[in-house]
């Protein structure tokens, strides 16, 4: 297949909007990462984007929309709280799961009753949607497994020739997914951590919001291995991850420093590539983490060591990827 790139001019995204009401796939920027868009409500469409992405199809959609009046197109109900959730936080990196219409294809919500719906701040990706005239189911636009992609280049590598088209725009400013907020319990969950942190939900909310508790903990943690099931699919295990192997040091900020020196030391005494990561802040590490990542694959790195974050705010959220990048491969120094 040959894959159109468009620029985001005006008269290129209209051009890519058609593919997408025409049941074609679209790689499309969105202020968290690319994601690979199809018309939400054609079923046939989304079956492309399992395919094109090498994905599990019990694996949901996220279902992308350009005005906050549509969540009621698509959410069989609207409490008070998806309300005040949607008026402080959309346009913007939220996604709120909630009870899905009959008329959104099975495909599409991965066979559940529940569907996630994100109203992204991205004017590219708000003109897409809105000149589909639909709404886009789009999964982050990475083959099955890789890190997601936060530039246009990362998609180019990943899809060029599995899909119709690529927006080549700019680089995604949050450079981690949005933060998935289950809406259909009674006590809000946060299923996948992002930008958005639980302490945002509680001050909109005005009440508590839970956290998914195998967040940031990996199978050994619990009892039984029945006992490790994250709400959200797509937050198996192993995800995100690069070629290389990588290891998390965690402790004492500069007795990290010194082992993390060592090891690098000596791993090179063998011969090996390494490369270490390290970030300013946490606001950094979200926008660079998925884009080090894949750079550190390109440059055939056989050994990446981090520096753990913070387990709070939007720390605790790219340590979410973190972890999963390195398949929970922790060293603690002490
Ligand atoms: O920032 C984002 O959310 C990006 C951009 C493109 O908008 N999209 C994205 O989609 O990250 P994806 O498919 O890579 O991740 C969607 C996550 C998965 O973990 C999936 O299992 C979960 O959301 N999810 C989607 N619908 C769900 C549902 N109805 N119930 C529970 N989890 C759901
Ligand atoms: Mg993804």
């Amino acid at each position: 297949m040959k894959t159109s790139l468009f620029n985001d001019t005006i008269e290129d995204i209209r051009r890519a909007a058609r593919i997408i009401a025409e049941g074609g796939l679209i790689a499309f920027p969105t202020e968290t990462v690319y994601g690979l868009g199809a018309d939400a409500f054609n079923g046939e469409a989304v079956s492309k984007v399992y395919k094109a992405k090498g994905r599990p199809s019990d694996n949901p959609m996220i279902v992308h929309i350009s005005s906050k009046d549509d969540l009621y197109k698509l959410a069989e109900k609207v409490t008070p709280d998806m309300e005040k959730l949607m008026d402080a936080l959309w346009p913007g990196p939220m996604t709120m799961i909630v009870p899905a219409k009959s008329s959104i294809p099975k495909v599409t919500t991965g066979g559940l009753s529940t569907v996630g719906v994100r109203f992204p701040s991205d004017p590219v990706a708000q003109q897409l949607i809105e000149f589909s005239g639909t709404a886009i189911a789009a999964p982050s636009a990475n083959l099955s497994g890789k890190p997601s992609p936060t530039t246009a280049q990362h998609v180019i590598k990943d899809m060029d020739g599995r899909i119709d088209g690529i927006i080549v725009s700019h680089n995604c400013q949050v450079g981690i997914e949005s933060t998935v907020i289950d809406m259909t319990g009674d006590t809000p969950m946060i299923l996948r951590p992002g930008k958005y942190t639980r302490a945002n939900f509680e001050k909109v909310l005005g009440k508590e919001v839970d956290l998914d508790p195998t967040l940031n903990k990996g199978p050994e943690e619990f009892d039984r291995p029945a006992d490790f099931k994250p709400k959200a699919p797509g937050m198996k295990y192993k995800h995100y991850s690069p070629d290389a192997d990588m290891i998390i040091f965690e402790g004492d900020m500069d007795k990290v420093e010194k082992s993390i020196a060592e090891r690098k030391q000596q791993l090179e005494s063998q011969g090996k590539k390494v490369r270490v990561i390290e970030f300013g802040s946490d606001e950094e590490a979200a926008r660079d983490l998925f884009a080090q990542l894949r750079q550190a694959d390109d440059d055939g790195v056989d050994m990446i060591l981090a520096r753990g974050l913070r387990s709070e705010g939007l720390g605790f959220s790219v340590m979410n990827r973190m972890l999963k990048s390195a398949g929970f491969n922790i060293e603690k120094v002490k």
